[in-house]
């Protein structure tokens, strides 16, 4: 009997066009939350440049993304078990960046991640700050786009930035609004609406969704500290709580159509579509 292929794989990019709003710390803990819903998940780390997503999660990567792509290693040298079987590729702080990238090592990308044989329900994608093409081509790739944003001027003016290139430029339909460190639910909820007012022009050709929000939390500082993800460090915490009901929302995204959502097609996508500068 051959073996099974793999099957439609959801792809969520976590993006927000600022650094420092709490991208990572949603990837990351939304992978683990979904992998403790018994999501077959894949973690990519896609800022080269910032790389954390092993930082955060405490593991020792013993090659990365940039060894990959410079055709130094295998994906089953790079791929790593993160907490609740998540699998991990982690990136590498300090190097070149998505932008380096020529044609032939995005080929080499894609062909090497097409090998992946595990079986997937869903790939997420921590996407680097700024609006450069890499990040744009990863969330025009995705299948969602989650959007992190807090509460300060400069969040939300990079997140503006970010959906009128993704509407008008990359053609994408929906974006997933998740407004982090806020003080409650309903701080949250002024904060999306502030969004949707400053993003009123563009509202004809993208949808915008108040997935969550995401309290400021002390909790998740120490998670940090410790290299544990806040939803296994602390469960009950305001902000692990919090992003259990994103994942529990994102696990009843609907897959894509049967055939054409494999993971391979994800880095096909990237490929076709001008890829990752
Ligand atoms: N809800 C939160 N409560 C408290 N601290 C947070 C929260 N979300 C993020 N942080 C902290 O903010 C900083 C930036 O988060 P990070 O996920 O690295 O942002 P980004 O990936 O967008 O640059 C980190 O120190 C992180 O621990
Ligand atoms: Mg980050």
């Amino acid at each position: 009997m051959p073996a099974a292929r793999p099957g439609p794989v959801r792809t969520i990019a976590i993006t927000g066009g600022k650094g420092g709003v709490g991208k990572s710390t949603l990837a990351v803990n939304l992978a683990v939350a979904l992998g403790g819903l018994g999501q077959r998940t894949l973690l990519l780390d896609a800022d080269l440049g910032l790389a954390n997503v092993d930082v955060l999660l405490g593991l020792q990567p013993r090659a990365t993304l940039a060894e990959l792509i410079a055709g130094r290693c295998g994906i089953e040298d790079i791929l790593i078990e993160g907490p609740d079987g998540i699998l991990v590729v982690p990136a590498a702080s300090g190097r070149r960046s998505m932008a380096q990238l020529s044609t032939a090592e995005h080929i080499g990308l894609v062909n090497v991640v097409s090998s992946l044989e595990n079986a997937l329900d869903v790939l997420v994608v921590d996407t680097a700050a700024g609006l450069n093409d890499s990040v744009l081509t990863f969330c025009q790739a995705s299948q969602e786009v989650v959007l992190v944003v807090c509460d300060e001027p400069a969040s939300i003016t990079d997140a503006y930035a970010l959906i009128k290139v993704l509407a008008r430029e990359r053609g994408v339909a929906r974006v997933h609004v998740v407004a982090n460190m806020v003080r409650d639910g309903n701080e949250g909820r002024s904060l999306y609406n502030k969004l949707v007012r400053v993003c009123e022009r563009f509202l004809a050709d993208i949808s915008l969704n108040h997935l969550g929000s995401i309290p400021h939390d002390d909790w998740l500082r120490l998670a940090v500290q410790r290299q544990q993800p806040v939803v296994k460090a602390y469960p009950a915490s305001p902000s692990a709580r919090a992003i259990s009901e994103i994942a529990a929302q994102t696990a009843r995204w609907q897959a894509p159509i049967a055939g054409r959502g494999g993971v391979e097609f994800f880095f096909e996508r990237l490929l076709t579509r001008g890829v990752p500068a």
